[in-house]
């Protein structure tokens, strides 16, 4: 892509979203063969029955290659048009090329900047926040974001307290220039985003990169996703509630005013703790967590795309989105659904 700086007073608008989740389906009842724990601890302390984990020759990115052709296909706009591909990611197929670059490559995004966004599960809070900030700088117009997760290839499967929790999917959106003073479009009210490094080590993959190469691995635990689910419990609870209410706060708007509540799928007991001090109707928040787990990046454009599909999330929602993660970071935003 090309930009000019123009004085742009362009505006972001999501108008598509679209998801893919690998075929095969881990039970409770099959993770109950790998490790001591049963299926009724899973369910009743972390709300997940079943999970998507890819196939051998599967990676992230070609779950992003599905997603991606998804949602361009609901919004009638060609690979050639997207101006930036931003792939949010913790499990990216490799250290570098960006899973990003080979996604472009696969859909036909010949013209588009490509790039990975690591925020661990806020990725793609963070990386709506980016792609709203490059259309309203006028540096792109067709901003792609498609969160693409192969968490289960960093698990150990012999750790309980982290091979029950995670899954793979890609999911994401489209967000596009609207002209400022076009007649009805809000698009994005706000974002609230922030990290905390010094709680890092609480949810790690410590070995694959500088500090801990992979030839270098101390034990065969190291290169896969290892968690202090107690502190990280603690802080998403904290972050969730806190982060939520900055937001409305910052845009002087009550909780009634929003249409939807999407929270990143980590725990079932993380949202069922927020929804009562955020004062929100439950049945305006949106959980899919029993069927796919935490997919990470992928997990809140994975519940907006069945959200759209049984149609309890209609064009014109003011939907508030929040999430947590590795990091640690997070980050909320209010934003309009508006499909074209
Ligand atoms: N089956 C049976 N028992 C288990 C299992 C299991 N799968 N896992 C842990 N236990 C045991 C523990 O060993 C412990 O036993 P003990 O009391 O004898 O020591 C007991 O259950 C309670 O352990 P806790 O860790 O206190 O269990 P908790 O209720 O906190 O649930 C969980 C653990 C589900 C991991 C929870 O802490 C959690 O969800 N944390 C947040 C995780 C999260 O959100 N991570 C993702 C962040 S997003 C990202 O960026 C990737």
């Amino acid at each position: 892509m090309i930009a000019v700086r123009n004085g742009s007073r362009a505006r972001a608008r999501l108008v598509a979203l679209g998801a893919h989740v690998p075929e095969r389906v881990v039970t409770n009842a099959e993770i109950e063969t790998w490790v001591d724990t049963t299926d009724e601890w899973i369910t009743t302390r972390t709300g997940i029955r079943e999970r998507r984990f890819v196939a051998e020759d599967e990676a992230a990115s070609d779950l992003g290659v599905v997603a991606a052709e998804r949602i361009l296909d609901e919004a009638g706009m060609a690979a050639a048009d997207v101006d930036v591909l931003i792939v949010p990611t913790a499990s990216p197929d490799h250290i570098f090329p960006s899973t990003a670059a080979l996604v472009a490559d696969r859909i036909g995004a010949h013209k588009a900047a490509a790039f990975d966004l690591n925020a661990g599960c806020t990725g793609f809070v963070y990386a709506l926040a980016q792609a709203c900030a490059l259309i309203e700088s006028g540096i792109g117009r067709n901003v792609l974001v498609v969160g693409a997760e192969a968490l289960s290839r960093l698990m150990d499967p012999t750790d309980r307290s982290t091979c029950i929790l995670f899954g793979d999917a890609a999911a994401g959106a489209l967000l596009v220039a609207e002209e400022a003073d076009a007649q009805g479009v809000t698009g994005f009210l706000g974002f609230e985003l922030g990290a905390d490094g010094s709680g890092g080590h609480d949810l790690v993959v410590p070995a694959g990169g500088s500090r801990q190469p992979l030839g270098a691995v101390d034990a065969p635990g190291d290169a896969c996703i290892q968690m202090n689910g107690r502190e990280v419990f603690r802080f998403a609870t904290r972050v969730m509630v806190d982060s939520c209410t900055r937001m409305l706060e910052a845009v002087e708007m009550g909780i009634d005013e929003v249409d939807l509540l999407i929270a990143h799928q980590a725990n079932s007991r993380i949202i069922d703790h927020a929804v009562p001090k955020l004062g929100i109707d439950p049945e305006r928040v949106l959980n899919n967590l029993d069927r796919y787990g935490n997919t990470s990046s992928a997990s809140i454009p994975l519940v907006l795309t069945e959200a759209r599909d049984d149609g309890r999330l209609e064009p014109g929602h003011l939907m508030l989105l929040v999430a947590f993660g590795a990091g640690l970071t997070w980050g909320s935003t209010l934003v309009r659904y508006e499909p074209a």
